[in-house]
This record gives C-alpha cells, structure tokens and sequence, in this order.
C-alpha cells in the first residue's frame, strides 16, 4: 500500500491534410463533412512528447504544457480521459504494482506534454498532442484496443488528430454512424513508403491564428454554399484520386490535387460569412512563386498547402527539388528583410547545403 507512482510515455509527430477536413457534422463527437487525407511528419521535427503517470497520492488530474499548468477541465479533454478510462486493464509491471481494471476509475493521472517546436511559432500542436496524450494514457492503462478505435477517441480531442495515431499517408474516413464509431482514421501507406518526399515548412508569421479552427469550421457549416457543394461532389472524388497518387508515386498527380484542395479551403473561408483570412500576402507570393516555377517546368516541381494560418507547408519530390526551392525562397524573401524562416522537415542537411 505504500506510494507509487507508474509512468508512461509516448511520443507523435503532427499531420499535414494535403485533402482538408474543414467543417463537423457533429460538434461534440467531432464527426467532419468530409473525409481527409495527411501525411504524418517526421518525429524528429515537429512532436509532442507526454509523460503520464497515476499513483494513489493523486489527489486529481492535471496536466503541464511545455512545463505550465493547463485546465483540463474542457470538454475535449474530458472525453479523451474517459474514453481511455472506460477500456483500462489490469496492470501489472515489473516492480510488483498492481492496478486493478476496477481501480483506474478511482484513480488521477499527472500529464506532462512537449512540443518539441516553438508553440509561439503558430504551427498546428494539438493533432501531435492530443493523439500523444490517447496514446500514452492507453499505454499507461493497458488498453488493448487498435489504432482504429485509439483514433476515434483522439478525435474527440481535435478532429485533425486522430490522423496521427499512424504514421506515412494517412485517411480520416467521416463515416455514417451517429455516434462516431465508424468515423475512424487508417493508414494508406506507411512512413516507408515514399521516402523521397521533402517537406519544407515556411513559418511566415509566429502570431496566433485569429480565427480558432473550431468557430470558423462553425461559421463555414453555416454560411458558405460552397462548402456543401465541396463536401457531397468535390472531395470524395479527390480523395480516390489522392489515394491513388499515394499508391503510385504520383508526384504529379499528387501536387495537383493538394494545391487545388488548400486553394479551394481557403476559397471556403472567404465564402464563409464573415469571411475568414488565413493566409496573408507572403502566403500569396509563396503560392505565386511556386505556381510560376511549375508552370515554367510545365509539371510540378513542388506542392503548397496551408492551414488555417499564413504558414506555408511546402512538399518536393526529391532533395534537388527541395533545394532548389529553398533557394528560391532565400532569393525572394532575404531572411535580413522579414520574419520568413524556413524548418526543414525531413532532412536537416539542406539548409546548409
Ligand atoms: O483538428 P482541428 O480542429 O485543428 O482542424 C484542423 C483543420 C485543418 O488543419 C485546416 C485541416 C486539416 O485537415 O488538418
């Protein structure tokens, strides 16, 4: 009966949608008008680690971001932690501790989450934290169900982390099921797949977004037409096509279709009512640069993408490719004059090269 404490971590790397999820059908269950497609980064780069540990002495559950104190008493989190709870299994480590199926319910976490990222950077964190969080408090409680069902109880936390549950390609599918069971993410192909691929994300402006992702997704569902006709005729026809670029290395095809899915996004939010701005004019002449290179080359040199926020995910086929942009974006944007830098995700040496 003395104290204890038993400990867990977990470490997942954030998603980018080259096929968006923008808007719910569901708010509380977080079911999308669509599905979406994402590529997991690498988790060398942008990730989120979290330690959580549970002992008797506990007297209730907290949680530190980058070493503060954080609610948890929000929804989201609410439903993560007892989803978990509810499929906890005995424990049994190897010191002796035994924890009982029954006891988890009496029991309270501590919960320790990194990014290993500026956070002030802008750079979406809660798709790598709140798939971390599931996934380490399902290690920590014995949970012995898949990834699937894993996925569908990190969606609960933010829509855009159930994709990465799994690394490589990644497909959220939005299902039919009223209570969300059956709108779960699975793995396309993984982390081995397409190794070739660089991405390269321009940090454009380190301020927070104006326009949370919930409260827009909100106003979009409402107000825009042209979110409807994405949802039923668009994007179901992308996402066959997407997943078929994936299966064959189509880097053509591939660009095509995230650049038109990021344009059209954003094209959802200026139809929104009241329009919603995420990107800005750097974002512009981020797309402007690209667009004139692979016009000049006459097929994709390299994809764009952008989130809700001005920051531009930026996709080659090979190290040339990403070379030669980094380059270009050097050239355009001289790192002296503005706040433009560049992460490179994947492979570090370029920068320097
Ligand atoms: O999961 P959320 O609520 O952060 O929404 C993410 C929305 C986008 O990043 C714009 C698109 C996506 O599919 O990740």
């Amino acid at each position: 009966e003395g104290q204890w404490v038993l400990m867990a971590t977990g470490r997942s790397p954030t998603n980018i949608a080259v096929i968006k999820y923008w808007g719910k059908r569901d708010e509380a269950l977080i079911l999308p008008v669509n599905d979406s497609i994402s590529v997991t980064l690498d988790p060398d780069h942008l990730s989120a680690t979290t330690t959580v540990a549970v002992s008797p002495s506990f007297p209730s559950d907290r949680m530190w971001l980058n070493g503060q104190e954080i609610s948890l008493s929000g929804g989201r989190f609410q439903s993560c932690l007892r989803e978990i709870r509810k499929r906890a299994q005995d424990v049994e480590d190897e010191k002796g501790i035994r924890i009982k199926k029954e006891d988890w319910e009496k029991l309270h976490v501590h919960i320790a989450s990194y990014n290993n990222f500026p956070t002030a950077a802008g750079l979406a964190s809660s798709a790598a934290g709140f798939a971390c969080l599931v996934f380490t408090l399902g290690k920590l409680m014995n949970v012995k169900e898949d990834y699937g069902e894993l996925s569908s109880i990190a969606r609960q936390g933010s829509g855009s982390a159930c994709r990465s549950i799994y690394g490589g390609f990644v497909k959220w599918c939005m299902g039919k099921n009223d209570d969300g069971s059956d709108s779960i993410a699975v793995q396309l192909a993984d982390e081995t797949h397409w190794n070739d691929l660089v991405i390269i994300i321009a940090v454009v402006s380190s301020k927070q977004k104006e326009t949370s992702s919930t409260s827009g997704m909100r106003d979009s569902v409402e107000t825009s037409p042209l979110l409807q006709y994405r949802a039923q005729t668009v994007v179901p026809n992308r996402v066959l096509k997407m997943e078929e670029a994936i299966k064959s290395h189509n880097f053509e095809s591939f660009a095509k279709l995230t650049c038109a899915d990021s344009n059209q996004f954003h094209a959802v939010c200026l139809d929104t009512s009241p329009p919603i701005f995420y990107m800005n004019d750097t974002s512009h002449r981020i797309i402007s640069l690209v667009e004139k290179w692979n016009h000049s080359e006459g097929t994709p040199q390299v994809a764009y993408t952008f989130d809700a926020g001005p920051n531009a995910v930026l996709i080659a086929p090979n190290r040339k490719n990403a070379a030669l942009l980094l380059k270009k974006l050097l050239y355009c944007f001289p790192p002296q004059d503005n706040d433009l830098s560049s992460y490179m995700v994947g492979d570090k040496s370029i920068l320097s090269d």
